[in-house]
């Protein structure tokens, strides 16, 4: 029956500022996902990574999306789905967003586009809630729509796609553990008045400042006074690595997602890679094993490799 294989990015949540409503898709790492329609009604989900997820369809990211699909269409097709995972679960690089979008984006794709892209996000975001008991969009949304997006709100759904400037990321995964439920758990449930007038000041000075190309905005608005502080005593070196890459000459940046990735944003590819250089010496000095990717920011999302 028909198949699609797709390239499903990593995705870099909150930019610093915009907790749950702000992230953007880069190159690398990512996923492969193949989708198949089959006659019979089951949803099969098959690893080829080394990560042992789940694969029944009720406890995998996939498989919730897949059956909230089927159900919603009223479908009598199953799906068949084969995941080669290569951004790793618990990075803090929108993992379990990718195998939710992937999977709500190739199912349309199969049953010829007849989701629209803020259904795709609703659908995926049932894979968010089960990695994390929370349905955020802020990894969903640039997984499908490409490049920088707001989440305005997630219910119901309003996406707003923003510019994609002409930026280098460079993102470092220290081999530590933060689970996003952990991450979500710390933070404060209230927060004071003036730092809520200073992080929108930061969120609307950043959304004007990729709008308007502006990397300079862009560098001052990179600044979070509720979430950083608190996560970031769960990230070993966070502080050093920040203040190292300030002052190489990042604009800035700070944790990817929930951690325990940290992402920085830099004008030119050389400086990208000199903070790629930066951040290994720093991790490897500790022995944490890391991954380091420098990309661009990834205007398109999730591509189609092959389809018939
Ligand atoms: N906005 C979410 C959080 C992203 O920070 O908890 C999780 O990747």
């Amino acid at each position: 029956m028909k198949k699609v294989r797709l390239k499903v990015p990593a995705t870099v949540a909150n930019l610093v500022c915009g907790f749950d409503i702000l992230g953007m898709a880069i190159h690398e790492p990512y996923d492969e996902m193949e989708l198949r329609l089959t006659e019979s009604p089951e949803i099969i989900i098959k690893h080829t990574d080394k990560f042992g997820l789940p694969e029944k369809p009720l406890q995998n990211v996939a498989g919730v999306v897949l059956l909230k699909i089927q159900e919603h269409l009223h479908l009598k097709n199953g799906f068949e789905v084969v995941i080669n995972k290569k951004i790793k679960p618990g990075s803090g690089l929108g993992s379990s967003a990718a195998s939710a979008a992937g999977a709500a984006i190739g199912a349309n794709i199969l049953l010829g586009n007849i989701l629209s892209k803020e259904e795709l996000v609703y659908f995926a975001m049932f894979g968010e809630e089960l990695a994390s008991d929370v349905k955020h969009a802020d990894n969903i949304a640039p997984c499908i729509y490409g490049g920088i997006t707001l989440v305005k709100s997630s219910n119901p759904v309003d996406i707003i796609p923003l510019s994609s400037p002409d930026l280098f990321v460079t993102a470092v995964h220290p081999q530590v553990e933060v689970k996003t439920s952990d991450a979500r758990q710390i933070l404060k449930k209230n927060i004071l008045l003036k730092d809520a007038i200073e992080q929108w000041g930061n969120i609307a000075g950043l959304v004007a400042g990729i709008q308007k190309n502006d990397f300079g905005l862009i560098g001052r608005s990179l600044n979070d006074v509720i979430i950083e502080p608190i996560r970031s005593i769960l990230i070993p070196k966070f502080n050093e690595i920040k203040e190292k890459s300030l002052e190489l000459g990042a604009l800035g940046g700070g944790i990817s997602g929930s951690g325990p990735s940290v992402f920085m944003l830099s004008e030119k590819e050389e400086l990208a890679q000199k903070i790629a250089e930066m951040m290994k010496s720093v991790y490897d000095e500790i022995d944490i094993d890391n991954y380091v990717y420098v990309s661009k920011i990834n205007p398109s999302g999730i591509k189609i490799i092959d389809e018939d």
